[in-house]
Formats: structure tokens, C-alpha cells, sequence
């Protein structure tokens, strides 16, 4: 996979995809991510990339000139399967469409600033908004390393059986149960027993049942998205 992602900041995007998984996934040459600063595709001396508001009101927005250039000089040398505006207006994020994103080859990320981009950009480039919750960040550089980290790691080779994406929260719409590691036993509080026995059946019942125990719990909405692990749990129960 290679992610290209559009900023007005870039250096906001250098260290989350130099380090652990991402930088292995990049070293391994599984997926890779390229940062573009939005300026170097501006004109005239101030290099702009933003102006005032139509109809006024606080706050700039980002022009449809210098990002167009951008994208289509990104365009001359592949084609994108998705291209991918973050703003806090779009689709919410989650496993499920990380899952989908991961099967992508090529990825365009632009990020917004300031009030937004001008919306041409979003009528003319734009085929999937991903907002990554219900708050608004100063821009969508964060919330595009987010989509990119959730994405790259569930790409097959990137995560080794330790690290393993199937083990996850949300894989199956339930909730990861606890783990522990050494000691076994700290200030009087004890590791689970069944996770000491080595009894490999007995402890995937036991970490399928803490699972449906927290997502109950914690996340109670999961459960409703699907109610087969209901009916699995209770007719254990019962
Ligand atoms: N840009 C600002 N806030 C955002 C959010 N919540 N999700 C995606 N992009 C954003």
C-alpha cells in the first residue's frame, strides 16, 4: 500500500510513521506514506494557501488552486482508490472501515486546517470524508496518522503472530479481554489462575467470556451491533 497525505504542516507527520510497526511496515516495504507540503504547490511570493471567507465570518479557508495542483501532480504518477478528506463533518471512523481501507493499494490524504478547504475541493476531489470522532482537532493531520496507523497495521505481514490484529478490540465487535504478564502475583493481586494452567481451551473460554463481560459493561452499543455474542454468552450461562 502507499499512503500520500496533503498538509499544510508536514512536519506534524514525521515521527508518527518513523517508529515501531509503521516504520517496520515501511522498512519491510509493505506500506508506505509520503508527506506533501501543501505550499511548495502555491504561488507568488506569500506561497498562499488560504484566504478569507466568502460572506465573511472568522477564520480562512484553504483555496482550491494550490490543492488541485497538488493532487493532479500526485495523480500524474498513480492512480488513488480513495481520496480521502479529514474533517470532523465525515463518515465516523472505526474497525470496520479501517478494515476496508487496508485492502486499498493507493490512499490521498488531505488534511484540513483553518475553517476547512473550499468546497469545490470536496465536490470535484474528494471520494470518502472521515471524521475520527465527535471533537475538532486544530487540523487533520492527527486524525490522518490515526486512519493511517489503523490502517497499515492490519495490512497481512505488518503485525507478527505476537502482535497479531485479530486479537483486537472491535475485530469482532467485542472488546479485548484483560492480559497480564510477570509476576504472577503483585501486592496480593493474582494473575487469573486459568491463565497459569497452560489448558489452551480453557483460557480461550475464559478470554472470550471476560471479553462479553466487559463489552457489556463498557460498551453495551457493541453488543446490540451483534447479538450473536449475546446468545453464545447466555447459553453458556445458562
Ligand atoms: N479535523 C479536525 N477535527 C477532525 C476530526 N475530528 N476528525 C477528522 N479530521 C478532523
Amino acid at each position: 500500500m502507499h499512503i500520500d497525505i496533503i498538509s499544510v504542516v508536514p512536519d506534524l507527520l514525521a515521527s508518527p510513521f518513523s517508529h515501531s510497526i509503521l516504520k517496520r511496515a515501511e522498512d519491510k516495504g509493505i506500506a508506505t506514506v509520503r508527506t506533501h507540503n501543501l505550499r511548495d504547490y502555491a504561488t507568488g511570493k506569500q506561497k498562499q494557501v488560504d484566504d478569507y471567507a466568502f460572506g465573511g465570518g472568522a477564520g480562512m479557508v484553504m483555496m482550491i488552486e494550490p490543492i488541485a495542483r497538488c493532487i493532479e501532480s500526485l495523480r500524474k504518477d498513480r492512480e488513488y482508490d480513495e481520496i480521502i478528506y479529514m474533517t470532523p463533518d465525515g463518515e465516523k471512523f472505526d474497525q470496520g472501515m479501517a478494515n476496508s481501507l487496508s485492502l486499498k493499494k493507493n490512499l490521498l490524504i488531505l488534511c484540513g486546517h483553518y475553517k476547512g478547504v473550499d468546497e469545490r475541493v470536496r465536490e470535484k476531489f474528494i471520494t470518502k470524508e472521515i471524521s475520527i470522532g465527535d471533537f475538532v482537532l486544530s487540523g487533520g493531520e492527527i486524525a490522518a496518522a490515526v486512519v493511517a496507523d489503523a490502517v497499515i497495521r492490519l495490512i497481512p505481514g505488518v503485525l507478527n503472530d505476537e502482535t497479531s490484529a485479530l486479537t483486537d478490540s472491535f475485530q469482532d465487535d467485542l472488546l479485548a479481554p484483560p492480559v497480564y504478564t510477570r509476576p504472577s502475583e503483585y501486592e496480593g493481586m493474582k494473575v487469573p489462575d486459568v491463565l497459569l494452567s497452560g489448558h489452551e481451551a480453557r483460557i480461550n473460554e475464559w478470554r472470550f467470556e471476560a471479553s462479553v463481560r466487559r463489552t457489556r459493561e463498557r460498551r453495551p452499543d457493541l453488543m446490540e451491533k451483534s447479538d450473536s455474542h449475546t446468545e453464545d454468552s447466555e447459553s453458556k450461562n445458562n
